[in-house]
C-alpha cells in the first residue's frame, strides 16, 4: 500500500500539462470525490496500526503535492494565455512590412532646397491663405491692375481681401518686411489658381521662388545662379533668358534650359526646338523694395520662380500633372527608392 502511495507521489511530481482541461482531469483523478486520495483515505482504516503513522504521512504528502501542482500549473497556463493576448503567437513568422515612399513633389522640392542651400540660401515659408497686400499690392499689382487677371485668383467670397495665394512671391514680401539685406532665401510652397484642370495644368500646384538682395547685385549674378541651379538639378549647362513681363521685376525674363534633341521625347516636350521653359525671373522692381521697407538706392536684387510639378514631370518623365494629386499607390510606390 505504502509503495503505491510513493509511486503516486513520483507521478504527481513528474506531471506536466499545458491546458486547463488536462489540469482539471488531473485534479479529478487525485482530488475528485471518487479520486485516488479518497480511496487511500478509505483504505487507512484497514492499515495495521503500526503502519498507520507512515501511511498517514504519505497520503497527506500526496494530497499537498497534488494541490500545489495544480495551483502552479494553473498559474503558468494563465500567464501563457496573457502573453499570447499581448504579443500574439510569438513563434509566428514576421509580416513583411511595407515601406512608404516620399511623394515625388517632396523629393524634388527637397532636392531644389538642397541645391540652393549649398550656395547660402535659407528656406522661408508663409501662409497659404493670404491678404491682398502680400499677394498683389506690395508686388506692384495695385487694385485694377490688368496683370491681376493673369493669376486666376480664388477669393474667400465674404472678404475680397482674403484669398488663396497665387504664387509664393507673397512669402518674399513677408521676408523682406521682416529681414534686412543681405537676403538669400527660397520659398517653397503650395499655390492655387482657378484654372481648368488638364494633363498640363492644375488648380493646386507647388512653386519654389528665390530672392537675393544685397548691394550691387546684377543681372549677371542672377544668370549665374540660375545656370548653377540647372547644372546641379538637370545636368544641363546651357540656359537662355527670354525677355518677358512680371509686374514685380524689371527687367523680367523667362528661364529656358537647353534640353537637347536626342530622343523622340525631347522633340515632343520641347516642340522640336530643344528649349524648355522652367520658370520666370527678373531684377526686383524698386517699387516692390520700397513697399517692403528696403531702400532701392542702396540695394538691388533678383527673384525667380518655378513650378515644382513641372520639374518633377521633366525629371521623372511623368506625362500628366494630375497624377501628383490622385495619390494612387501604384504611382507613388515607384518613388520608394528615391531619397
Ligand atoms: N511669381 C511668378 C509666377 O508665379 C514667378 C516669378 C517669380 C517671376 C519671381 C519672376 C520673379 O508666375
Amino acid at each position: 500500500m505504502l509503495e503505491k502511495v510513493k509511486e503516486h507521489i513520483d507521478n504527481v511530481q513528474a506531471f506536466k500539462a499545458d491546458s486547463k482541461e488536462a489540469i482539471e482531469a488531473f485534479r479529478i483523478q487525485y482530488l475528485g470525490k471518487k479520486g485516488l486520495l479518497k480511496d487511500f483515505f478509505d483504505a487507512f482504516k484497514e492499515v495495521p496500526n503500526e503502519q498507520k503513522k507512515a501511511f498517514g504521512q504519505a497520503i497527506n504528502e500526496l494530497k499537498e503535492l497534488a494541490k500545489e501542482k495544480i495551483n502552479s500549473l494553473k498559474e503558468s497556463v494563465a500567464s501563457q494565455e496573457e502573453e499570447a493576448g499581448i504579443y500574439g503567437d510569438l513563434t509566428r513568422t514576421g509580416y513583411p512590412m511595407e515601406i512608404g515612399a516620399r511623394h515625388p513633389i517632396s523629393i524634388v522640392k527637397n532636392q531644389i532646397i538642397e541645391v540652393f542651400s549649398r550656395i547660402g540660401f535659407n528656406v522661408s515659408e508663409g501662409p497659404e491663405i493670404e491678404d491682398d497686400w502680400h499677394n498683389f499690392t506690395a508686388l506692384n499689382l495695385p487694385a485694377h491692375h490688368p496683370a491681376r487677371d493673369m493669376q486666376d485668383t480664388f477669393f474667400i467670397q465674404t472678404d475680397p481681401d482674403v484669398l488663396l495665394r497665387t504664387h509664393t512671391s507673397s512669402v518674399q514680401v513677408r521676408y523682406m518686411e521682416e529681414n534686412k539685406p543681405p537676403i538669400r532665401t527660397i520659398s517653397p510652397g503650395r499655390v492655387f489658381r482657378n484654372e481648368a484642370i488638364s494633363a498640363r495644368a492644375h488648380c493646386i500646384f507647388h512653386q519654389v521662388e528665390g530672392l537675393y538682395i544685397d548691394k550691387e547685385v546684377s543681372f549677371a549674378d542672377m544668370k549665374q545662379t540660375l545656370l548653377y541651379f540647372t547644372q546641379e538639378m538637370f545636368g544641363k549647362s546651357k540656359i537662355r533668358l527670354r525677355p518677358s513681363y512680371f509686374p514685380f521685376t524689371e527687367p523680367s525674363a523667362e528661364i529656358d534650359i537647353y534640353w537637347g534633341l536626342k530622343t523622340e521625347t525631347d522633340y515632343r516636350i520641347t516642340k522640336g526646338t530643344g528649349w524648355l521653359e522652367i520658370g520666370g525671373c527678373g531684377m526686383v522692381d524698386p517699387a516692390v523694395m520700397t513697399n517692403c521697407g528696403i531702400d532701392p538706392e542702396e540695394y538691388s536684387g533678383f527673384a525667380f520662380g518655378m513650378g515644382v510639378e513641372r520639374i518633377a514631370m521633366l525629371l521623372y518623365q511623368i506625362g500628366d500633372i494630375r497624377m501628383f494629386f490622385e495619390n494612387d499607390v501604384r504611382f507613388l510606390k515607384q518613388f520608394s527608392n528615391a531619397l
